[in-house]
């Protein structure tokens, strides 16, 4: 009996597959840097200075993730899985695939709604939509600090993710610059006889390879009519 498994469609999402949800981006002008710089907000450096501004700047994302919706893009990702085995690998710090109902989700950054241990890395506690204050500390006594990679740290999860990549028959990055590493590198282990697709009104050729078709309309757009495609016509 010839058993002819579900293909495997791996989907490489950045802050523009959320920018439709309401979700500034990072590099869109007016993106959410603006009135904190990286480095006084998201690196080990300034957590170690000012714990609080950090804290408080994380809480203020938290609370704009929780009044967000997921958009047509995240909900045709979930469409994708009546048919195929598919793996979502994110460099977004939302939950917005998870409530669209995508079943396998990997965050290569971390996740907002998660706080853990400043001591013991694997203490990883789920605060949903609380804030975190200073004096929240883990079941060790260290204060609880957001559980996001910030620049500068490693990307636990980037092997696990290369690995998945590997073995991919259509591989679909959204929504991302592609100017953070190591999460961008992610396109060069896309297998060779893979088929695939950038997603981006500001696709840029150079940053994607010549191997990669350019879709270059909004997510909430082009994923829609990719998926449909897929669903119809991918044999
Ligand atoms: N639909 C699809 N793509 C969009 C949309 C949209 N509606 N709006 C903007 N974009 C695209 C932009 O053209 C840009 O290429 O989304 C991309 C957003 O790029 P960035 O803001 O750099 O976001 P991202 O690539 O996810 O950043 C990577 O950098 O800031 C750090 O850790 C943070 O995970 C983040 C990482």
């Amino acid at each position: 009996m010839h058993f002819c498994r579900m293909k495997r469609i791996v989907v490489f999402t950045g802050a523009g597959v959320s920018a439709e949800s309401g979700i500034k981006t990072f590099r869109d002008s007016g993106g959410l840097w603006e009135e904190h710089r990286i480095e006084d907000v998201a690196t080990p450096e300034a957590w170690r200075r000012n714990p609080g501004l950090v804290l408080e700047f994380y809480n203020q994302r938290r609370k704009q993730v929780l009044s967000a919706m997921p958009n047509a893009a995240h909900l045709a990702l979930k469409q994708l899985e009546e048919k195929f085995e598919v793996q979502i690998i994110t460099q977004n710090i939302d939950d917005l695939h998870e409530r669209a109902g995508s079943s396998k989700v990997l965050h290569l950054h971390g996740e907002i709604r998660k706080a853990r241990s400043s001591i013991d890395p694997g203490l990883v506690y789920d605060i949903e939509g609380e804030s975190l204050l200073t004096g929240d500390c883990c079941a060790l006594g260290s204060q609880l600090r957001p559980h996001i990679v910030w620049f500068g740290e490693s990307v636990p999860a980037m092997e696990e993710a290369i690995l998945m990549t590997s073995e991919a028959d259509v591989f679909i990055a959204i929504g991302t610059s592609l100017e953070v590493y190591p999460a961008a590198s992610l396109l060069l282990y896309a297998p060779e006889q893979a088929m695939k697709v950038l997603i981006d009104p500001r696709a840029s050729r150079d940053k994607a390879g010549k191997e990669f078709t350019i879709i270059a309309k909004t997510a909430g757009e082009g994923v829609p009519e990719l998926v449909h495609k897929l669903l119809n016509n991918y044999v």
